[in-house]
């Protein structure tokens, strides 16, 4: 069992003092042979996270445990884990057969049992050609795997990566994020993998922590974290393209509940009579914000919730005299396209206020042209604009 706890842990580096703690009151649990992505922006606390775990830091508050013990003050060599760094840290004048049995022969291992490992993991990572190289004649990929190799053949409870991948380009990068999934379905050991890449973590995770400022935000698998985001941070952070995020208020009249964005800017002159944008709040949406009537929110919609009218089926005969409902439509205008391919996300502008859609590749759209924007309510989220939190 090596499940990893982490109770109440805070870390503030000596010499900066009156700062923030770089990890303040973290509690997380990882379960044995979970596979646990850290995510968030550069300085948000991951790697001290990651190496109060490893015991290369040491919390001031707090307790880490791992297989049910505690291990404050259990040096880093006794705690039964293993890390893979971004710079591989590989000794350069040792050979890989070498780098990869460095850690075993330090613990005396006998040297049957030492070549036994190195080979088999060899084997399994594709290095038995390389065997007899120096770091410094592989390729970056080669040298990522050995940095991986030597933390296998330790046969750890626990690995910690931290952002192992940052060094390859964007092929080498999702080929070895593929690897890296199906040795951890192999080794079924718990890992814990720091990476500043929303796409890397939404694809690897079986859960996903998300941390700003040295504390966590969320705590979720990756679907649920982008369907209901707890706040603004986690909203914006998870997705690519990010979130639309609109600020306004919720006005109520005749029992009826309307956004209404508030404009960022004076609309510029070729655009004069836009606002003030209002939308009708379907009665899910309406329902979160009756408390909020009146106080600054931001409505949150995806890009892929804000359709071209154009593809939107048009009324059948015959149903259009019986529905009053109006659709809403944001009226933009195309400021550039993007077209992906199997997609095409539209960079729009509605006044000063920009949005981006992710439409399908189908029809033809340029620079300057008008857009018909089909927002899907149903899916948008409200924010209160003074905390961040979602409102529920
Ligand atoms: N050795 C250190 N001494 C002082 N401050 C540090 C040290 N390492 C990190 N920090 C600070 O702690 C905060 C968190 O850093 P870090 O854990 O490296 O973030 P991340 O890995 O998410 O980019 C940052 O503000 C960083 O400047
Ligand atoms: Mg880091």
């Amino acid at each position: 069992m090596a499940r990893v706890v982490l109770d109440q842990v805070s870390k503030t580096y000596p010499g900066t003092a009156g700062a923030r703690p770089a990890v303040r009151g973290v509690s997380l649990v990882i379960e044995d042979e979970e596979f646990m992505v850290l995510v968030g922006p550069s300085g948000c606390g991951k790697s001290t996270l990651l190496r109060l775990i490893a015991g290369l830091e040491t919390n001031d508050a707090g307790t880490v445990s791992i297989g049910g013990r505690i291990v404050n003050n259990v040096p880093p060599k006794d705690r039964d884990l293993a890390m893979v760094f971004q710079n591989y840290a590989l000794y350069p004048h040792l050979t890989v057969f070498d780098n990869l049995a460095f850690g075993l022969k330090l613990r005396k291992l006998p040297r049957t049992e030492i070549e036994t490992r190195v080979r088999t993991v060899a084997a399994q990572l594709g290095l038995e050609g390389v065997l007899d190289r120096l770091p410094k004649a592989l390729s970056g990929g080669q040298r990522q795997r050995v940095a991986v190799g030597r933390a296998i053949v330790r046969q750890p409870k626990v690995f910690l990566f931290d952002e192992p991948l940052s060094n390859l380009d964007a092929k080498l990068r999702a080929a070895t994020r593929a690897e890296l999934i199906r040795l951890h379905q192999r080794l079924r050991a718990t890992m814990i993998y720091v990476t500043h890449d929303q796409v890397e973590a939404m694809t690897m995770g079986d859960r996903i922590c998300v941390m700003q400022d040295g504390q966590i935000m969320q705590v979720a698998a990756p679907l649920e974290l982008y369907h209901c985001p707890v706040n603004l941070f986690v909203a914006g952070f998870i997705g690519s393209p990010a979130m639309n995020f609109i600020p306004g208020t919720v006005e109520k009249s005749h029992e009826r509940f309307q956004f209404i964005a508030t404009p960022a800017a004076p609309a510029p002159a070729s655009q004069p009579a836009l606002f003030p944008l209002s939308l009708p709040l379907p009665a899910t949406l309406a329902a979160r914000a009756t408390s909020k009537v009146g106080q600054p929110i931001i409505l949150g919609l995806r890009p892929e919730h804000l359709h071209d009218t154009r593809s939107l089926a048009a009324p059948k005969l015959g149903e259009s005299g019986g529905s009053s409902e109006e659709k809403p439509v944001i009226e933009t205008q195309i400021e550039f396209v993007e077209p992906m391919g199997a997609e095409t996300h539209l960079h729009l502008s509605h006044g000063a206020t920009t949005l981006i859609a992710r439409v399908p590749p189908a029809l033809v759209y340029f620079a300057g042209q008008k857009f018909l924007a089909a927002p899907a309510l149903d899916h948008a989220h409200l924010f209160d604009a003074a905390t961040g939190a979602t409102l529920r």
